[in-house]
């Protein structure tokens, strides 16, 4: 496995690949790595001869700078990880090696950043935007990888394909979770004891509402996750939307859309966690 920091040496590296005439595929990462990024890491190298993992905290996406400054960085240890499983060059540049100059470049993704996370992360897509879109211009991957976790950050990652006419297929993989239940995150580690218990119950009342959701209107479906979520007092909602998988606009009745996901954002404490389930998939509902 190579270890590279600047996007000179990166190209150089792929180049040698691309005379071989092999395929790229590639896992952006903020590092810190989990289970959920190694099932990302372990798709990509099965699907492609050469897996790219970039490792790189991006400040452009951090609305707030105190997260941005408790992100953890553990270059060695995610370096093992990734050794371990397969990937063959890391990529972990510097603040100025992404950003030689302030990214002026302001992307505009419409009604997708209108609903969820966007109106409680201000800026957040636009960096993840400039980060992915540069990451795609020095791997130039034939597929790239993302988490359903972050089920937002997908579709605007696929506008932004189509706006930037790219051609790189986006590759959506399913949520890892801990054996409770809990979505995998690095901010899990930020959890007191009592609200690494709590936590579970996120998705507890979301697999409890997709037992419901064949059963009942889409509207007591929400009901009952807001109304649980609601009970504890560790827990503070941001949102709980059903939206169509493909716009994120919220759907009102099942009949509505062929593809219906229940998105969360909550703050356990004071670390904000965020979560989904499908309810409802190809026109058919889930169980
Ligand atoms: P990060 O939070 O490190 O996540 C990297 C990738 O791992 C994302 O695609 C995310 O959805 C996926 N992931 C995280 N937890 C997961 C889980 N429990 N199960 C499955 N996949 C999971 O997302 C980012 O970084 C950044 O925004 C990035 C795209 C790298 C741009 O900076």
């Amino acid at each position: 496995m190579y270890i590279v920091n600047t996007i000179a040496e990166l190209k150089e590296k792929l180049n040698e690949c691309r005379s071989r005439h092999e395929s790229i595929g590639l896992v952006p990462t903020m590092g810190d790595l989990h289970a959920g990024h190694v099932s990302l890491v372990k798709r990509c190298v099965a699907e492609n001869d050469v897996c790219v993992v970039s490792d790189f905290v991006n400040p452009t996406q951090f609305n707030d700078k105190n997260d941005l400054a408790a992100y953890p960085h553990k270059p060695e240890s995610d370096a093992a990880l990734l050794e371990k499983n397969g990937c063959t060059i890391v990529f972990m540049p510097s603040v100025e090696e992404m950003y030689p100059e302030p990214d002026t470049r302001e992307f505009h993704f419409g009604a997708l950043e209108q609903v969820m996370e966007g109106p409680y992360r201000p800026g957040h897509f636009n960096g993840v935007a400039q980060i992915v879109s540069k990451l795609f211009y020095a791997v130039e991957p034939d597929r790239a990888y993302f988490g359903e976790k972050d089920f937002q950050q997908i579709a605007i990652v696929r506008n932004m394909v189509a706006q930037l006419g790219l051609k790189l297929q986006i590759v959506s993989c399913p949520i890892i979770r801990e054996a409770d239940g809990l979505a995998m995150s690095s901010r899990n580690a930020r959890l007191s004891a009592e609200e690494r218990k709590t936590a579970a119950h996120i998705s507890k009342y979301l697999f409890e509402s997709r037992d419901m959701a064949s059963s009942c209107p889409l509207s007591a479906v929400r009901e009952y996750v807001i109304d649980h979520i609601n009970t504890e007092p560790l827990f503070r909602l941001d949102y709980y939307d059903i939206v169509d998988g493909i716009s994120l606009q919220p759907v009102q009745n099942w009949e509505d859309s062929p593809y219906a996901v229940g998105c969360i954002a909550v703050y356990c404490g004071n670390v904000r966690l965020i979560d989904n389930v499908v309810y409802k998939i190809d026109g058919k509902m889930v169980k």
